[in-house]
């Protein structure tokens, strides 16, 4: 890509990764046909559906129509493909509806971005404390109950949002009340919950920290519009701000990107809320801001390479902390070859003013790494190659085509399509 032009125009941001691939897995707890809306097409949506049909789901993903329908049989398998799991993390969603349903799951360790170290241990205590026997041998995550889950009450140590959606697919199915405390109030969750109280769960409390799930003796398959992807909505929203541009982002929810737009006001972003969506305009070099990632509702870790981007082409020094994964400042090393004035220590980063950001090539480490430099690449002098693209495309649909909506000049090489 070519840097100096400003985006704009207007962007529709489809479902969200981070919850129609757990829509997807819960599916599994009721038999017959689930029909998921606004499915983005993205890399992540083919490999669970494959997860899916190793499972005896027939699962079809019409990606003009952006939509999943998936055929749960009345008797799914309980071992997922290793090979398949490894590749998405997302992939160890299966474990609660598999154990709910067949009374055992075979889940390889689950594989995912380069950012930490993304332990299991509160999905397995949790499955433990609703009366599963959970154990990993070989490299394979084991959960087995004898009869039906029995509801209990957990305390996560951590609000980690993979375990809380175990739990609660777990618990639907249980036998009496299950309580989840310090649980992640994520969006998708909440998303997650509607979908599950549409097929017939009873659960209290969908969006905040203690979830109340009554166990049903079984659910229904439904029909079910995903949530809009937030993280896609606040990167157009980063990338407007760094370009001094205006773009309008349609199906963007506001209302869950709270701390997200109040900070890129702070840095110099007009924010106009409409009704389908909202507007991000910008003029000049952006203001220095300090971010703190956190839970939900704090700002999202999954916006802090695009914010570390943003700061580099900040006008003062910001300080950046890191509090849900370990290992996400991998990425700094890459834009540091475009010129960003950056300096790591544990879990912050500082960011200092550099006059401005020079072309190079530069490497995605993860889907959030990778378009984060790409957002640079969009303000650096000169051309800037971005390479290992398709970790993007596990979490962006159509990420350069957009841009190029946009009026980006950016291209993508044929070597690359290949990759994806
Ligand atoms: N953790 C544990 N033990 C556990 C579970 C989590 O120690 O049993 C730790 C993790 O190691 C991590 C922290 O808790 O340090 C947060 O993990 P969490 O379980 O909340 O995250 P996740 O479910 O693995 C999802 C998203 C991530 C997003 C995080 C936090 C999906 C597929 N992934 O991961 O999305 O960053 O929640 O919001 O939903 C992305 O989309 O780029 C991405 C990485």
């Amino acid at each position: 890509m070519t840097g100096g032009t400003r985006l704009a125009g207007e962007v529709a941001v489809p479902g969200a990764k981070n919850s129609v691939l757990k829509l997807m897995a819960a599916s599994l707890l009721a038999p017959g046909r689930t029909t998921l809306e606004a499915v983005p097409d993205i890399l992540d949506v083919s490999v669970m559906a494959d997860v899916l049909r190793g499972l005896g789901a027939d699962t079809r993903h019409d990606r003009d129509e952006g939509q999943v329908v998936i055929d749960v049989p009345d008797t799914v398998e309980s071992t997922a493909d290793a090979d398949l799991v490894r590749r998405i993390r997302a992939s160890v969603a299966i474990l609660g509806p598999l154990v709910a349903r067949c009374g055992e799951a075979r889940v390889a360790l689950p594989g995912g971005d380069a950012i930490g170290a993304r332990a299991l241990d509160i999905h397995m205590n949790g499955l433990a404390k609703l009366g599963a026997v959970v154990d990993v041998e070989a490299g394979v995550l084991v959960a087995r109950s004898s009869g039906r889950l029995q509801g209990a009450s957990i305390w996560l140590d951590f609000p980690s949002v993979g375990a809380t959606e175990n739990l609660v697919m777990a618990g639907v199915l249980a036998k009496g009340t299950t309580v989840i405390d310090n649980a992640a109030q994520e969006p998708e969750i909440a998303d997650l919950c509607a979908l599950l109280t549409a097929m017939g769960a009873r659960i209290d409390g969908a969006g905040t920290s203690t979830l109340v799930v009554d166990g049903v003796e079984g659910l229904r398959p439904v029909v079910h519009r995903t949530v809009p992807d937030r993280i896609v909505a606040g990167t157009w929203a980063i990338g407007a701000l760094m370009t001094g541009g205006d773009v309008m982002i349609r199906h963007g929810r506001a209302e869950h990107l709270g701390i997200v737009l109040e900070k890129l006001t702070a840095a110099g972003a007009s924010v106009e809320l409409g009704p389908d969506g909202f507007r991000v305009r910008a003029e000049g070099r952006p203001r220095s801001i300090d971010v703190v990632t956190l839970p939900y509702p704090g700002f999202p870790t999954d916006l802090l390479p695009q914010v570390i981007a943003l700061e580099a082409i900040s006008e003062g020094t910001s300080l950046i902390t890191e509090n849900v994964f370990d290992s996400r400042f991998v990425f700094c090393r890459e834009l540091h070859k475009l010129g960003a004035d950056l300096r790591t220590d544990g879990h912050h980063v500082v960011v200092r003013p550099t006059p401005r950001l020079v072309g190079d090539s530069v490497l995605a480490s993860d889907v959030r790494a990778g378009a984060a430099l790409v957002l640079a690449g969009l303000v650096a002098e000169g051309t800037t190659e971005v390479r290992d693209v398709h970790h993007i495309d596990r979490g962006y649909a159509r990420f350069v085509e957009t841009l190029t909506g946009l009026g980006a000049r950016i291209r993508r090489e044929p070597s690359e399509v290949a990759a994806a």
